[in-house]
């Protein structure tokens, strides 16, 4: 009783701080301190069907299939395609109508680097970098400090020019270098950051270009110092690469024409990053949902959308929803999107619902009330944000939501957000079924009989 008084008036001063800097409209959901579930005269029977059931140990295995046995699903990849396969066969698997969409995404860049003694270095290529023949380029490293006229000599030409980020533009460094006849170039940062930097150098450069870490970068200074040693530098433009959004459906036994509520969660992750968190966790959550509302009787149609191409602009949502016809779009009555639900980043102790206008809407009203029911033991939300998947939704007049882990207050995502930390390590299964029993919930008592 004790700890619970405290952890009471600690969920209390976060509400009063949240409160007094009025940054967003805060539930306080009474319930923060409800008892244990079966005991909680408020749960209904119809919520006990999904609670019940969610499983975070399930969720938590279809998160480490994604983040691990499967790694990062950059956009376009064969391990997003493979995510979309896994997705497609599970929801198979459970009796659902399953539609593949596959759309084109715009071209990219790639790139490889490895040191003469064949150690592979994490490299972002820019747009507009030069492309090298298929077997890259080998040369030996110019240190260029800055990479400001005065910092190239003779010796640099023909060589590959290590840069530190700082002082002048990319734009100005990757000038410079090609003046003093370097042949390619490699900007590493100057403040320690888990993945490599993402230079954008505004324009084309006629030599390859790519960004590394800082880390990297000092290591690769050992390179120069050694003379003779090489690195051996691959770019590459992946062209006409595609994405896949996943869709299962289910539709009422009996009538036509009903509302449709979509569940919403995209599989691709950033580059170098396993994404756990972003979106692994929404993806598996959307996935155990799905598993446990095949069995229920509903009177509205239900869909699970699994998208992908979202890291590159919501590529693959707004794709989804361009296909919808206009009579699918009036049926529409909710989207809830699922996008970082299961980070166990202690400061994360809020369930956000962004939307886009900050606003509430059916969404976060369903959310509220089935939270108030079932004890949510975090506190939402709500929140004008976009930056997900309810974006799409939203601008289609669908009332959308974006469910995301934060801090309170500050509004804080989790520190390993996009990089390669974003493992199944800071992942909490509480977390996953807290989220799944949340959206579950507000989905079932919305198209429940
Ligand atoms: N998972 C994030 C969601 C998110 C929402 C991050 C709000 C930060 C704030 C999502 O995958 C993401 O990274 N979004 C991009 C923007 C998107 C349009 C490519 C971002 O916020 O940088
Ligand atoms: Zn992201």
């Amino acid at each position: 009783m004790q700890k619970g008084r405290k952890r009471f008036s600690i969920l209390l001063s976060l509400f009063l701080l949240a409160f007094s800097f009025s940054i967003t409209p805060a539930f306080s959901i009474e319930s923060a301190e409800a008892a244990p579930k079966k005991e909680n005269p408020s749960v209904k029977a119809y919520d006990q069907k999904i609670i019940a059931r969610v499983s975070s140990e399930r969720i938590f295995e279809d998160v480490r299939y994604l983040s691990e046995t499967i790694g990062p699903r950059v956009t376009g990849t064969k391990e997003e395609q493979q995510a979309a396969e896994f997705i497609k066969e599970r929801l198979q698997s459970y009796g659902y109508e399953v539609e593949t969409q596959e759309f084109s995404i715009p071209d990219r860049m790639i790139g490889n680097l490895k040191t003469s003694d064949n150690s592979e270095v994490l490299i972002n290529i820019p747009a507009g970098s030069a492309v090298t023949p298929a077997e890259g380029i080998t040369n030996e490293l110019f240190d260029a400090q800055l990479g400001r006229t005065t910092d190239f000599t003779s010796e640099a030409a023909g060589k590959i020019a290590l840069i530190s980020r700082g002082e002048i533009t990319f734009k100005e460094k990757v000038d410079n270098a090609v003046a003093a006849g370097a042949i390619g170039v490699l900007i590493y940062d100057n403040i320690d950051q888990p993945g490599p930097l993402n230079p954008s150098i505004g324009g084309d450069a006629p030599v390859p270009v790519g960004g590394i870490s800082k880390a990297s970068g000092l290591a690769l200074l050992n390179d120069v110092a050694l003379q003779g040693k090489t690195v051996t530098l691959v770019v590459e433009k992946l062209e006409s690469a595609t994405s896949k959004n996943i869709i299962a459906t289910r539709v009422p036994k009996k009538g036509n024409n009903h509302d449709i509520v979509h569940v919403s969660a995209h599989f691709d992750s950033v580059p170098f990053a396993p994404g756990a968190s972003d979106n692994a966790s929404g993806t598996s959550v959307a996935l155990e949902l799905a598993r446990i509302l095949k069995s229920y009787p509903i009177d509205k149609e239900l869909r699970f959308v699994f998208v992908g191409a979202e890291e590159i602009g919501l590529v693959g949502s707004e794709y989804y929803v361009s296909q919808l016809s206009q009579d699918e779009i009036k049926r529409s009555i909710a989207n809830f999107n699922m996008d970082m639900v299961g980070t166990s980043w202690e400061n994360a102790t809020a369930i956000y619902m962004n939307t886009l206008d900050g606003q509430a809407n059916i969404v976060t009203e369903t959310a509220v009330a089935a939270a108030e029911r079932i004890g949510t033991p975090s506190e939402l939300v709500l929140y004008q944000r976009g930056a997900s998947d309810h974006v799409s939704f939203h601008d289609a007049g669908i009332p959308a939501v974006n469910f995301i882990r934060r801090e309170p207050g500050t509004a804080n995502l989790e520190p390993y957000y996009h990089t390669p930390l974003d493992t199944i390590e800071h992942i909490s299964p509480e977390r996953l079924k807290e989220a799944g029993d949340l959206v579950g919930s507000s989905v079932y008592n919305l198209i429940r009989k």
